[in-house]
């Protein structure tokens, strides 16, 4: 029997992430991975998808760039190219995390690993079954997309986000079912590729939970991009007809029908909490089948930490490579270390990019705070209107007595790098002044989060002040 001080399982970017940090730690570390290194983010999430939705956009500037002087005549698309290209970045990037293992000494078994014992696992691999031991064990085992009745994913006509990332040719007519964060992300790439594209959502509107201000900015933007939402609807199943397939879903009362020739499912995922068989290693889970954890990522059982995930909501990459780094400090020995971020940023790569750090102005105000809150919008930013794009807004929200900042919204060009900033302000507990007095470049996007504090304190440069 192989002995290690850490075991983890799971190789996303929780998993890596924590075998890199308990390598450094000078910690005896195995990561144990059953498909592929980098898990769903580098293979099937955050990587391929990004890179689709970066050709998208270049397709589409490509066509819209007549006002400035440019038509690109014969222009084509060779979506089965487009897609290998995208196949080369997540390989670049899976083959990164190889390389940093190695380098930092932790060790890795390509196998799925199931509990024996509360210290035990046994590893099905290619060559047979190994059986590990290990004072401490990080479970890192991921989610997976939920599936919905009458909506089995056969990565054929129904696709999951997984089959939507591998697809070689672009569906004339697709159907997404659920408008969060990956219906918008795909529907709007697939959009810009030349797909007809429908959303069913199942509640009133896009991206539910989400700041009514950025969701009505991206639900007008969604339409002038020509993708029709259709709210409040329920899908029920699909058959397949003379053109394609028709999907069937519930509206007002009644059921209607629409053609496409692909549906995409994207409403969730959950956690992989029969992975692993962690209840015999004495593992609880909670009813939605996540691992509770405390503030260090440890489990019920102290030996074993979860993180990622499995391990509760936000199910963002960044999260849980966040937790990793903590529960690998918690089992080197660092009894201070505390999972306890002041916010967790999040990002919708649609066009405009959707950014959110700290809270939202209804959760502000739920929280007894009384506002002082201002926008600044992108037609008002010297470089958003040099790069032609100016939808959106960056939007700033503080208490109104101590002025410290407690929440960003920023959607618009460069969002997903913007909120950077806004997360450190939150971090730090910053006054407005902190992001208003700080000198930002010129011409830059980022100088819109500078201009959103002064407009905040009343004191706009580039904007009328509100009156009032
Ligand atoms: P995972 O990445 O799911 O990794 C878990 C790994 O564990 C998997 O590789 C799995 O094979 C392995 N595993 C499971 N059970 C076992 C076992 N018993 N033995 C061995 N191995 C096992 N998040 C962002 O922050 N930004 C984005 O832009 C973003 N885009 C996304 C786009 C899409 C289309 C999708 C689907 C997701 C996206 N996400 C994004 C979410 C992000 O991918 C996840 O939050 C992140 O991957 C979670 O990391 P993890 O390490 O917890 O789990
Ligand atoms: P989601 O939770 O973001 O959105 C699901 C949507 O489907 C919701 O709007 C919900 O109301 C709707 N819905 C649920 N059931 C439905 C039904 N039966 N019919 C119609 N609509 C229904 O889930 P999604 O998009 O699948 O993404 C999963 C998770 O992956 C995200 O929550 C996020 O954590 C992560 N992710 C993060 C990204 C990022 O950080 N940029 C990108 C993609 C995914």
């Amino acid at each position: 029997m192989k002995k290690y001080t850490a075991v983890v399982i799971g190789a996303g970017p929780g998993g890596y992430a924590c075998a890199i940090r308990l390598a450094q730690l000078k910690i005896k570390t195995l990561v144990i991975e059953r498909e592929f290194l980098g898990g769903a983010c580098l293979n099937v999430g955050c990587i391929p998808s990004k890179a689709m939705i970066h050709a998208a956009k270049t397709w589409e500037k490509f066509k819209k760039s007549d006002a400035m002087g440019m038509t690109v005549e014969g222009a084509k698309l060779d979506f089965a190219k487009t897609q290998s290209w995208k196949q080369t970045v997540v390989q670049k990037m899976t083959g990164g995390i190889g390389q940093l293992l190695k380098g930092n000494g932790a060790d890795h078994l390509a196998g799925e690993a199931t509990f024996t014992g509360p210290k035990k696992i046994s590893v099905k691999t290619k060559d047979g079954v190994e059986e590990i031991e290990a004072d401490y064990f990080v479970i890192a085992t991921g989610s997976s997309p939920i599936e919905i009745p009458g909506f089995k994913f056969d990565e054929k006509d129904v696709w999951s986000s997984t089959g939507a990332l591998a697809a070689t040719e672009v569906p004339k007519r697709l159907v997404v079912i659920g408008g969060g964060y990956i219906g918008l992300e795909l529907g709007m790439a697939y959009a810009k590729f030349g797909s007809k594209v429908t959303v069913i959502e199942a509640t009133p509107g896009l991206l539910p939970g989400f700041d009514p201000e950025l969701v009505k900015t991206i639900s007008l933007a969604v339409k002038k991009r020509g993708i029709e939402v259709i709210a409040d609807a329920k899908a029920k199943g699909w058959s397949k007809c003379k053109d394609g397939l028709t999907v069937e879903f519930e509206f007002g009362g009644k059921i209607e029908k629409l053609e496409c020739d692909k549906i995409l499912v994207t409403v969730g995922r959950r956690p992989n909490s029969k992975s692993g068989d962690v209840e015999k290693a004495g593992v609880k889970l909670d009813p939605k089948g996540f691992i509770p954890v405390d503030k260090q990522r440890r489990t019920n059982v102290p030996h074993i930490f979860a993180i990622g995930d499995i391990a509760g909501q936000p199910m963002l990459a960044h999260k849980a490579s966040a937790e990793a780094e903590v529960a690998a400090e918690a089992i080197a020995g660092h009894k201070e270390v505390e999972y306890g971020p002041a916010t967790v940023p999040a990002v919708i790569f649609t066009d405009p990019e959707v950014a959110t750090a700290g809270m939202s102005e209804p959760e502000a105000k739920a929280a007894g705070f009384t506002l002082k809150i201002a926008k600044f919008p992108w037609g008002a930013s010297g470089r958003a209107t040099a790069i032609g794009e100016v939808e959106g807004f960056v939007r700033v929200i503080a208490d109104q007595k101590t002025e410290r900042v407690l929440g960003v919204q920023i959607i618009g060009p460069g969002a997903s790098d913007l909120i950077s900033e806004a997360a450190l302000a939150i971090e730090m507990n910053a006054y407005l002044d902190d992001l208003s007095l700080t000198i930002h470049p010129h011409p830059t996007l980022g100088e819109a989060v500078m201009e959103a504090a002064k407009a905040t304190l009343g004191a706009p440069v580039h904007v009328l002040p509100a009156k009032g």
